[in-house]
């Protein structure tokens, strides 16, 4: 955007609360770090070439790879800065726009922005940084590059991705629904390599938020869906998989193998527990021709005893696959961003359950530890701004 010359006198001499916003930071390496700080607004012209995208933050959720920051267990600043901004589960509304971003992103417009940015590798090079080669990795808010959980951020319009109006609340779900969505996404891609393949029976393990929106996709795609958790339900989590139409079960009476029994053969697993020992359960535990999608990052050094022998031929004799999955795609945030507007007319009201736990503003770092470690939080969340009234249309 070419400024008039009132403006760029104007930016040249600016307040310090016009340079400055409000954000959240660690130090990485140094647990118990989290703080609320001062840092340098960001303008549109400091993405080159025209395709800046300024965005004013309106929800930035929190998950357990904050936590992990948080505890020093994981995370690492940006070059030259002895803090990074965390938050990678973004929402926000569009500023401002460069010259050269294309006609889908425009001031007003809803935006969710990936997480991931290009390294070295082929993959890389094609936008595809999700499957990287690299052994170091950009993720915004996590590693090597500042998040979002700050007044405004400012990114390069191909790694934003515009969302209808009608998700102004739940929309700060998306991050997390694409990991899902890429998991899913992955199994389908696998099973091409059957002549036909109809899945019918889906189980995801694990209740929590990727547990959960796992759930719904493979209800959206129309599966018939089993949820294994180890708590007993009915409580919230065990509530909302009942309003999909799924079934729950918990790890603290049957066994998974009792559970395949009556419910499978499974298709289709995907594991987001969080606890590696149920991957060989559920190795043991997935149907003929079937796809076992793994998505917990375990930090750990756990060893366990597994059915080795067992395992090894019912992959062989059933003709089974198993796939890891992190991080997603652009094409699984716009995947995502349409299922949650199909959500919102399928099970109306359920993506905002999933909300439980908001805390308000960014002056408060220790509310974002308290809410992530609060048992009953599904999903934490800041809140930063509201939405306008152009994009809040409910
Ligand atoms: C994020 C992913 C990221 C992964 C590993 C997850 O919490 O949602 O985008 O790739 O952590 O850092
Ligand atoms: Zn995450």
């Amino acid at each position: 955007m070419i400024a008039d010359s009132a403006d760029s006198a104007a930016r040249s001499t600016p307040s310090a609360a016009d340079r400055t916003m409000r954000a959240i930071a660690v130090h990485p390496g140094t647990a118990g770090s989290i703080h609320s700080r001062d840092v340098p607004r960001p303008a549109v012209a400091d993405v080159p070439d025209g395709r800046g995208v300024l965005v004013r933050v309106l929800r930035v959720g929190v998950d357990g790879t904050d936590h992990e920051i948080v505890q020093a267990e994981y995370g690492r600043p940006p070059e030259g800065d002895d803090f990074l901004i965390i938050g990678h589960e973004n929402l926000g509304e569009v500023v401002e726009v460069g010259p050269n971003v294309a006609a889908g992103v425009r001031p007003g417009s809803l935006v969710v922005s990936t997480v991931r940015r290009p390294g070295h590798s082929i993959y890389d090079r094609i936008g595809r940084q999700d499957v990287t080669l690299d052994d170091v990795y950009y993720e915004r808010g996590i590693n090597l590059l500042h998040g979002y959980l700050s007044e405004w951020y400012v990114e390069d319009a191909a790694w934003v991705v515009p969302l209808a109006p009608a998700l102004s609340s739940v929309g700060v779900l998306l991050e997390p629904t694409s990991v899902a969505e890429k998991g899913i996404g992955q199994a389908y891609a696998i099973q091409r390599r059957l002549p036909v393949w109809r899945p019918e029976h889906g189980l995801v393990i694990g209740a929590g938020t990727i547990g959960l929106l796992a759930a719904l996709i493979l209800r959206l795609r129309g599966l018939e869906v089993t949820v294994y958790s180890r708590r007993r339900a009915p409580y919230l989590n065990s509530d909302l998989v009942d309003a999909l139409g799924a079934t729950y079960a918990s790890s603290s009476d049957r066994s998974l193998a009792d559970v395949a029994h009556d419910r499978g053969p499974f298709d289709v697993i995907f594991e987001a527990s969080g606890f590696s020992p149920l991957v060989w359960e559920a190795a043991e535990a997935l149907g003929k021709n079937g796809v076992l999608v793994l998505s917990s990052v375990t930090g750990g050094d756990r060893r366990v005893e597994i059915a080795s022998d067992r395992i090894n031929e019912g992959f062989v004799l059933g003709n089974k696959v198993m796939v890891g999955t992190v991080n997603a795609s652009r094409d699984d945030f716009e995947r995502g961003a349409d299922d949650l507007v199909l959500a919102e007319s399928r099970f109306s009201g359920w993506l905002e359950r999933l909300l439980t736990t908001p805390v308000s503003g960014l002056d408060d770092a220790a509310a974002v530890l308290a809410a992530l470690e609060d048992a009953a939080t599904i999903k934490a969340y800041v809140e930063i701004a509201a939405p306008t009234s152009n994009t809040a249309s409910r």
